[in-house]
């Protein structure tokens, strides 16, 4: 399934963050925030077991998440979403993913992996603002499924068709959660009108 979020604020806050005139301060923080109202559509799903809570006036009845969860940032630019998620998920672990596309034949190079040989959670969130080729996205979900992950979702900010439709038949069962779907891919691998290059614009070094 791919969800195309139609919440006001996410269109508000992506609008801001495509804007050219948006430096890397403000970048970082509507990335953070896009991530947490992704985040907060991408786990609606989640399983929660029944609990009492004694309140000052008496016993309610609660529940609390009973799935572990792993946020897992593509690097460099999936560390931008993770604070805020995390902040709302503190218990959640994250497990950091290396990835650089090759300029000239647009496939990912991996350059870091230090899973544990087991898996330690049940629900892993992909977390990388950009989803172009899909071929990352692709990579990351490949080694997480050989390590055994139950459940994975992707959450990005931007998709092209183009790697929607390559996310989708590598990995028919992760649901993609994205603020929008723009119109295509350029020559040189960029989403158009996208928001230019996620990593350089949260890090500085465009
Ligand atoms: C960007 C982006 C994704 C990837 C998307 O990373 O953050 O990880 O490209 O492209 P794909 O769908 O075609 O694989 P980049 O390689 O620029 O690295 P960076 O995050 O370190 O800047």
């Amino acid at each position: 399934m791919v969800y195309e979020s139609k919440h006001p604020l996410v269109k508000h806050k992506l609008t801001l963050l495509r804007s050219a005139s948006t430096k890397p301060k403000k970048f970082r923080e509507l990335v953070r925030e896009l991530a947490l109202l992704l985040c907060y559509e991408a786990t609606a799903d989640l399983q929660t077991t029944p609990i009492e809570v004694e309140t000052p006036m008496g016993n309610a009845a609660g529940q609390e998440l009973s799935e572990k969860i792993g946020l897992v940032p593509v690097l460099r630019a999936g560390l931008g979403m993770v604070n805020g998620i995390w902040e709302m998920m503190p218990g959640a672990e994250v497990w950091h993913i290396g990835f650089y596309r090759d300029e000239r034949t647009l496939k990912p190079v991996s350059y870091y992996n230090k899973l544990p040989t087991s898996p330690t959670v049940q629900v892993c969130l992909v977390l990388d603002p950009m989803l172009a080729t899909g071929g990352s996205a692709k990579a990351t979900i490949d080694i997480l499924k050989n390590w055994g992950a139950a459940r994975i979702k992707y959450v990005g900010l931007l998709a092209a068709p183009e790697g929607i439709a390559a996310l989708r038949q590598a990995h028919p069962d992760v649901p993609i959660h994205v603020a929008q779907i723009d119109s295509r891919l350029n020559e040189i691998g960029f989403i158009v009108p996208g928001l230019g290059d996620a990593g350089d614009r949260l890090f500085g070094t465009a």
